[in-house]
């Protein structure tokens, strides 16, 4: 058999495979699902078979339609959104020594974890979000700036759930001398709009970081990236994520630069140390595999599609619920967001007679799947409740966010009969609770 009949007997059996019905009360409703199909599984087998599984030409094209993606210049794939978030932020304290970081309380618990651990410690300073828009409070950064000037080596901020805040605001307040990165883990196909640009998040930042976790727009499985607009902030982040290692050739390569037994920064090395195992940088290996680049090339060509139904599911749900918007609160979108949504959020409005568990725990006996605001408020979670840490001076939304809110799927997974049955239930909830 030869390698496109082998492909085309991988396509047919993925083709023919019985899709699992529907049935309403009886399946779950995920909260997330990626949608891989034959296109991708061609991908991943075809890749297997070239029998090459570091870095090489499938990193290589995801890099390629990352970077015309997002609209910046260079791309380090890593393992997982994770490992993007300790990059950046160990480049941030390559150009930038000072101690403290400005990030939202609500946020992923990675994040915080990288900046306890990272090879200098970061003392971060927790501001607030809007829980109507889900951005951060960017009076709150304002403030806490002026207060710490010169003492702050970076911004890290989510664009959570999808639903974008306004980069070109956080990077007028902040300016240039502090390292800004943006987490955009939720946010692929996301943009904003300023002054008549729009561009897909990331683009006003240092560093933009990106997941690629199954529940995420797109899959590698597990995975993500780093992405920045800058030659030199890109080299820091390879080298960190290449095992710390000066050398730039890609596995299977040598002597890229015409001076592998006589570069200079080898000068208190023996003479003519090989310069591919020169190392700079106290670093680590987070790279990612040959397979999962082949995964993702067939995801993001497929991605547009996954934006726009996504969207659609979003406004589908908020539509079938605008009835209840005296109980509950959607997301609202100011007039410079373009978002792609994540999943739906929703948060159940103060003094109402019912709490957002008791509409969880119905959901989930219903079969919806649903999901928290990741880590909620941060501080409060046991790992980082007795780290230290300054807080602006009110963290209200976040603790409404953690109180009231939750999120269900909008995936491009879920069908019309799927999102109808949802909208159903919540009606069924409000009945029964004699409130409709
Ligand atoms: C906002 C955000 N940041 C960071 C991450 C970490 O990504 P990963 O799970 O790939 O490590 C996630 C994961 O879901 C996320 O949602």
């Amino acid at each position: 058999m030869n390698k496109s009949e082998i492909l085309a007997e991988v396509r047919d059996y993925i083709d023919n495979k019985e899709p699992k019905r529907f049935i309403p009360g009886k399946s779950y409703i995920p909260a997330t699902s990626p949608t891989i199909g034959s296109d991708d599984i061609s991908m991943v087998v075809s890749a297997a078979l070239d029998g090459w599984f570091t870095e090489g030409k499938q990193t290589k094209e995801f890099k390629r339609l990352l970077a015309k993606k997002l609209g910046m210049h260079y791309v380090q794939l890593t393992n997982s959104g994770s490992s993007a978030s300790l990059l950046a932020i160990r480049a941030m304290e390559e150009q930038n020594s000072m101690p403290y970081v400005i990030t939202t309380a609500l946020n992923f618990p990675t994040t915080i974890s990288m900046l306890y651990t990272s090879l200098y410690w970061h003392a971060p300073l927790f501001i607030d979000i809007d829980p109507y828009t889900l951005t951060p409070n960017l009076y709150q950064l304002g403030e806490l700036y002026d207060e710490f000037k010169g003492k702050i080596a970076g911004v890290i901020l989510p664009h959570t759930l999808g639903f974008p805040f306004e980069e070109s605001k956080v990077r007028e307040i902040i300016g240039d001398e502090v390292l800004f990165i943006t987490d955009c883990c939720d946010a692929l196909g996301a943009y904003t709009k300023n002054n008549g640009l729009i561009r897909h998040v990331g683009y006003y930042a240092d560093y933009a970081t990106l997941s690629f976790f199954p529940a995420h727009h797109i899959t590698t499985g597990e995975g993500g990236a780093v992405l920045t607009n800058h030659p030199l902030k890109a080299e820091i982040v390879r080298s960190l994520a290449n095992w710390g290692r000066d050398c730039y050739c890609l596995p299977g390569q040598t002597d890229t630069c015409g001076m592998r037994f006589e570069h200079p920064s080898a000068i208190d090395l023996p003479k003519g140390w090989d310069h591919k195992y020169t190392f700079t940088r106290i670093g680590y290996n987070l790279k990612m595999t040959e397979l999962q680049a082949a995964l993702g090339v067939s995801q993001i060509m497929a991605s547009q599609a996954f934006f726009v139904l996504r969207k659609a599911n979003f406004d589908y749900i908020k539509h079938g619920l605008s009835d209840l918007k005296h109980y509950l609160q959607f997301v609202m979108l100011p007039d410079w967001s373009i978002p792609s949504p994540f999943g739906f959020p929703i948060l159940v409005n103060a003094n109402r007679n019912f709490s957002s568990s008791e509409l969880i725990a119905f959901l989930e006996k219903n079969k919806i799947r649903t999901r928290r605001f990741f880590g909620g408020n941060i501080i409060k979670q046991p790992a980082f409740s007795e780290q230290p840490r300054l807080i602006a001076d009110t963290l209200k939304g976040t603790d409404w966010i953690m109180e009231g809110g939750f999120w269900i799927g909008c995936q491009q997974s879920l069908t019309i009969e799927m999102l109808d049955y949802m909208i159903d239930i919540f009606h069924k909830f409000f009945k029964e609770q004699n409130l409709k």
